[in-house]
């Protein structure tokens, strides 16, 4: 039987502004997230500290993460990814000392996550910043915003350095493109230029702290955190295998900068071909090349395709990452594309490109779950997309890829990112409370939650070929 590592880091992933809730209790300021109630496609609506969306109590784990943790604690994670909210210890962004009541909250979840031995990884930043900086700096277009993240980053660092030994710096910091305000604090429509340079100048943030990490914390691990954008050719025209080249390497590119320390070639054609001039500095440059990745986290939903057929690019404009749908897959209900194959092509694509460790941070299906009268609810449907993506990551396992770990997104219901819905449940765990606001927030355990259970339980000897 083929296993998984010994040491296999087992787990779920969440997100402070998707769990959390208490948007502004104990001196937190206002986040991009706490702006875009309707998710990070929706309109800003400017706060005035009254209730704006369901983000604001979300599933409340603020104050139920003891409960949280023990459920999962039962199904016997060994890691759990979770993000801090910069505007909890910086509620401005850019003040000289952190908020000591963020500082403490976060030191209470750690404390929980290993009294019951479960790894804490943590986000830096995970789709939130304080308001503050996009207001008053125009976000990560201003250079100054490397130093406030710096700054930011060693304080929980420091903090932080006996309890957290894993860290990741942004995540899916290839989405800046699709999500401009909640990557890097721009507006839509912003020009591809300012993109890039805000897009830089988080680069840079990225890799100063990973040499801050370092030196603060030097058994640490710091990885970065890539959405997995994988991209067939929709026909095998050698011009749609180039189209789909170039696309892939939209994404990669970010991978290429965290990971081998510099623009790669094509990128710098990209710049010239669309006259796009960065301000780089020298600084910059040697940042960039002294503190690359320890290892690489990714998460992985679904697969697409491009094209050069025009009529066929103009029939799906408006799907996020303008990705072609493939014709031969299934899809969701929210119509991603369902490709477990896709996930070991990934993950054997990001080794022989990189050769570092990858962990998968991110992976699930998000579907309209129903609780049952007698209170279980049955999601066989989750337990397939699951196990079928989990066989996967074990063959590439096989194939020689170095894997840390795997964290499934959502081990408990929470807010959805793009749609701030409620109703697109990720859980192994059902959590009582719907779009509008309904709901006394119970906890009831879904048939996942033991399936999942005996996967970690035999470090994945149970998981079948296909369901
Ligand atoms: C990833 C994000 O893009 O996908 C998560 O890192 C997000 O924050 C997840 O929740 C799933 O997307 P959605 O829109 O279904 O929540």
């Amino acid at each position: 039987m083929k296993k998984f590592p010994d040491n296999f880091y087992w787990g779920g992933a969440i997100a402070a502004n998707q769990v959390e809730g208490a948007w502004d209790k104990d001196g937190k300021g206002v986040s991009t997230s706490d702006v875009q109630p309707a998710g990070i496609f929706g309109e800003v609506v400017e706060r005035d500290g009254s209730v704006s969306g369901i983000k604001d109590v979300a599933i409340d784990f603020y104050h139920r993460y003891p409960e949280d943790i023990k459920l999962f604690s039962e199904m016997g994670f060994t890691c759990l990814r979770v993000s801090i909210a910069w505007a909890r210890i910086y509620p401005q962004g850019d003040e000289q000392t952190p908020n000591e009541a963020g500082l403490a909250y976060y030191d209470r979840l750690f404390d929980e996550l290993l009294q019951h031995g479960i790894t804490p990884m943590v986000t830096l930043s995970h789709y939130e910043m304080p308001w503050n900086l996009v207001t008053r700096y125009n976000g990560w277009a201003d250079r100054r915003l490397i130093g406030f993240f710096t700054d930011y980053a060693v304080t929980v660092f420091g903090r932080y350095r006996e309890k957290v030994k894993l860290w990741l710096t942004f995540n899916e910091i290839n989405m800046s493109l699709h999500a401009p305000l909640t990557g890097v604090g721009l507006p839509e429509g912003s020009s591809q230029a300012d993109i890039y340079q805000a897009i830089h100048h988080q680069l840079v943030a990225s890799a100063i702290v990973v040499g801050r990490c370092h030196d603060i914390i030097p058994d640490a691990k710091i990885g970065n955190m890539l959405l997995g954008g994988l991209l067939y050719p929709l026909t095998c025209k050698p011009d749609d295998v180039l189209k789909t080249m170039n696309e892939n390497r939209g994404w990669l590119f970010f991978g290429d900068v965290q990971c081998r320390g510099a623009y790669p070639g094509y990128m710098l054609r990209f710049f010239r071909d669309n006259n796009i001039v960065l301000d780089i500095t020298e600084e910059d440059r040697e940042q960039l090349k002294n503190n690359t990745v320890d290892f690489i986290s990714f998460s992985y939903y679904n697969s697409g395709c491009a094209t050069t057929d025009e009529d066929t690019i103009e029939k799906s404009r408006g799907n996020v990452l303008s990705m072609i749908q493939n014709p031969l897959l299934p899809v969701s209900e929210w119509g991603w594309t369902i490709d477990p194959t896709g996930m070991r092509i990934l993950l054997n694509m990001l080794w022989d490109r990189y050769q570092k460790p990858l962990f998968i941070v991110e992976n699930g299906l998000g579907a309209r779950d129903i609780l049952q009268d007698d209170f279980t609810v049955d999601d066989n449907y989750r337990i397939a997309y699951l196990n079928n993506h989990l066989y996967q990551v074990r063959e590439a396992i096989e194939d020689g890829v170095d894997v840390m770990g795997y964290t499934s997104w959502g081990p408990i219901d929470l807010v959805s990112n793009s749609t701030a819905e409620l109703g697109k449940r990720y859980g192994f765990i059902y959590v009582n409370r719907d779009d509008t606001g309904r709901g006394d927030l119970k906890r009831y355990r879904k048939a996942s939650f033991y399936w999942y259970a005996d996967v970690i339980k035999s470090n994945g000897e149970t998981l079948v070929p296909n369901i």
